[in-house]
């Protein structure tokens, strides 16, 4: 039994081979049916769209029957801490909902945000690995509190179509958001960026820094890769000579649990955070890259996204090949 929690667990070869099929499914629409007769649960504790669409999609291509849950809001709230006193408004333990799903499902695939109220146990994605450790099926992350893995290799899937064997020239850019957001997106593309051999640099204002543990495991995969790991704090030159830039707004570690202190500094970012076409001409004619759902003319103005070197869309398209080839390979 395998899950699929973050690209850190998979080796570069294994990655390799999923964004290889992923594109010989992509050219043939040919899957098969590996699913035929089996079930795939799809648990979302938070909203979705292309997560949820394409999932059900790629289940469905596969020959499975997808089934979505909501806990919370269409299926019984859910309690994952251990031990406590279930008075309150949760009325059944993960324990038992993961594995009697389990009973039901081939896997489920979760997903279940930060809710940025406290940094360190947040870092540590309690609901997630709550089910990873009681499931008796594997797991799937959809995007939790720190990592986006499928959306991830979406993009790497998306890089690999643009630039080939060619190894780019990645800028992963902090942006201007009006709330402060999860750092899944962000964690999961620089793990794979750097676990593929990507030069990356990843440019964020003072006091947005990524996990330090995080970090450390992007120098390590960089160092074993031969790939280029860079750091800056400048908006503009961050821009300078790159292949791709990924744009991608996340919350202040420093500031989770205190959302006014954090609105003071992120107002003070709103102008020079955002992706515009003064930006992008200083990079090699760079490619726009973002997960969805994006805010326009804040995160990215009209022109850098409606331009032809926008990728969101194949983005988004390829979440369903990769999805598609990753569950046929797991579940095999
Ligand atoms: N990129 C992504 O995960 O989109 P949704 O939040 O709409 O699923």
């Amino acid at each position: 039994m395998k899950h699929f929690l973050s690209t850190k667990d998979f080796s570069r070869p294994q990655l390799e081979s999923f964004i290889d099929a992923a594109i010989e499914k992509k050219a043939t629409r040919e899957a098969g049916k590996p699913l035929d007769g089996k079930s795939i649960a799809l648990v979302f504790f938070n909203p979705s769209f292309r997560t949820r669409a394409s999932m059900q999609i790629a289940v469905y291509e596969l020959g499975g029957n997808p089934v979505v849950l909501e806990p919370g809001s269409t299926s019984w709230s859910l309690e994952y801490r251990e031990g406590v006193v279930m008075s309150g408004q949760k009325a059944e333990h993960l324990k038992e909902f993961v594995r009697v799903l389990g009973r039901y499902a081939s896997a489920i695939g979760v997903r279940c945000f930060a809710a940025l109220e406290d940094w360190n146990s947040e870092r540590a994605d309690p609901v997630l690995n709550a089910m990873a450790r009681y499931a008796e099926v594997p797991i799937f992350n959809l995007e939790s509190a720190m990592h986006h893995p499928f959306q991830a290799m979406a993009d790497m899937m998306t890089l690999r179509e643009r630039f080939g064997i060619r190894r780019p020239k990645v800028l992963l850019t902090w942006a201007y958001h009006p709330k402060p957001l999860p750092m899944a997106v962000p964690n999961s593309f620089a793990l794979s960026a750097t676990q593929l051999g990507f030069d990356l640099r990843i440019a964020h204002p003072q006091r947005y820094e990524l996990d330090d543990t995080l970090v450390d495991d992007l120098r390590s995969f960089a160092l074993a890769n031969g790939s280029g790991l860079e750091f800056t704090n400048d908006p503009d030159s961050a821009f300078d000579d790159v292949d791709a830039v990924y744009a991608k707004s996340w919350g202040s570690k420093h500031f989770y649990g205190k959302p006014e202190a954090e609105a003071v500094l992120r107002k003070s970012l709103k102008e020079s955070w955002i992706v515009d076409g003064r930006k992008m001409d200083r990079g090699r004619s760079p490619i726009f890259m973002h997960c969805l759902p994006v805010r326009r003319n804040v995160v990215v103005t009209d022109g850098v996204i409606d331009s032809p070197n926008s990728v969101v869309i194949d983005e988004a398209e390829n979440r369903l090949h990769i999805q598609k080839a990753i569950i046929a390979e797991l579940l095999k």
